[in-house]
């Protein structure tokens, strides 16, 4: 089956490629799933330039990407779920990607069916945002009529965050640029900030949580926007004690990535308000809430550019521009 794959850590072009390799063998509890779309993240290029390679090691050359939306064309023993033929999205776990292929064979746990009134290209674009998204406000204990500030609200994870934040009750500010501000209001932000005239600083006050996408300054400014006993949830910032555990690193990774935490510790704790860092985790019920939204018109995925499989390294380049506006996808059929 053909894969897009790297072979060395850096830049995307030169390392990127795409080559035929094995179709994926299945195991009991797991299902093949025949990639038809699969969307591109962040992390994707993250991956490629080297940035987590203390954190997920890889043999190379290796296929990557962790979003998909597809159909089974095998299910292993103990699949109770989901069966052949079925039409399924998800993403997968941090340690094994693999969807920027024809064929990914995926543990049966992180796999729901698709939502009825999006294509596979729609589908796609939904899994690891929606997911982090969930997780993010469940760690922000997020309630109906709470103050909330997204970060970057035309990107992957603000135009989605946007959208769940209102479904749920909150009244969202959301920063972006100007050319952006128009249609980021259409997704239901109550207070668009344009960041290249506006100060979110003097807009977005007394917050009960902020949803920090950007890290470094940002998240150490969020403990002044926040209220005492709100709560600074970032996927781009420092890495919390707990995450640094969890994550089951050599004791000296541990230490540094404690010790870089310090200064976001110590605001959190002058300001008297929560601080956690998500990473995201596969969890197939977070899905089927979230497609529970998509199928009542709360949430819908919003699409900046689709390539080819042939052309995959273009739509890892343009992810990382930094200035997608909402999801890159990659067809795979
Ligand atoms: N921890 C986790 O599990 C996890 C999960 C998902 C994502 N992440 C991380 O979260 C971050 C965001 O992910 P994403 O998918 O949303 O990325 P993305 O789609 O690449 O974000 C691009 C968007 O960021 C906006 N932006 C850039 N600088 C900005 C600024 N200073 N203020 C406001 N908006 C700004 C851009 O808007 P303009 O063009 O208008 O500036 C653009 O629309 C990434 O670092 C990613 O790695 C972490």
């Amino acid at each position: 089956m053909k894969a897009l794959q790297f072979k060395g850590y850096g830049k995307l072009r030169g390392n990127i490629f795409l080559g035929d390799v094995p179709k994926p063998q299945i195991r009991e509890g797991q299902v093949l799933v025949q990639v038809h779309a699969a969307s591109v993240n962040p992390v994707d290029y993250k991956i490629v330039n080297g940035n987590l390679k203390l954190l997920l090691r890889l043999k190379l050359p290796a296929v990557f990407g962790y979003d998909f939306a597809g159909v089974v064309t095998e299910a292993g023993n103990g699949v109770d779920h989901v069966k052949m033929g079925d039409t399924v999205y998800g993403s997968l776990p941090s340690i094994s990607p693999g969807t920027f292929a024809e064929f990914a064979a995926v543990d049966a746990d992180v796999v729901a069916l698709k939502p009825k009134n999006l294509n596979f290209i729609e589908a796609a674009c939904i899994p690891l945002v929606g997911l982090t998204t969930v997780q993010v406000f469940n760690k922000s204990n997020l309630k109906r009529g709470d103050k909330v500030l997204i970060h970057a609200g035309s990107g992957g994870i603000g135009t989605l965050a946007i959208q769940y934040a209102k479904a749920k009750g909150a009244f969202v500010y959301t920063t972006t640029s100007t050319q952006n501000t128009e249609w980021v209001k259409d997704l239901g932000a109550d207070r668009v900030i344009d960041y290249k005239n506006e100060d979110y600083k003097k807009i977005a006050k007394d917050l009960d949580v902020v949803y920090d996408t950007l890290g470094g300054q940002y998240t150490l400014d969020a403990f002044d926007q926040v209220k005492p006993g709100g709560h600074v949830t970032s996927i781009a910032g420092g890495i919390d004690g707990e995450t640094v555990k969890a994550l089951g690193l050599p004791k000296i990774i541990q230490w540094i990535l404690f010790f870089k935490g310090r200064k976001i510790r110590k605001r959190a704790e002058q300001k008297g308000a929560h601080y956690n860092y998500v990473l995201m985790d596969p969890n197939r019920e977070q899905v089927e809430q979230l497609t529970a939204l998509i199928q009542q018109g709360a949430i819908k995925p919003v699409l900046d550019k689709v390539y080819d499989l042939d052309d995959g390294v273009e739509a890892l380049v343009h992810q990382q521009s930094g200035r997608a506006k909402g999801k890159i996808v990659i067809k795979m059929r």
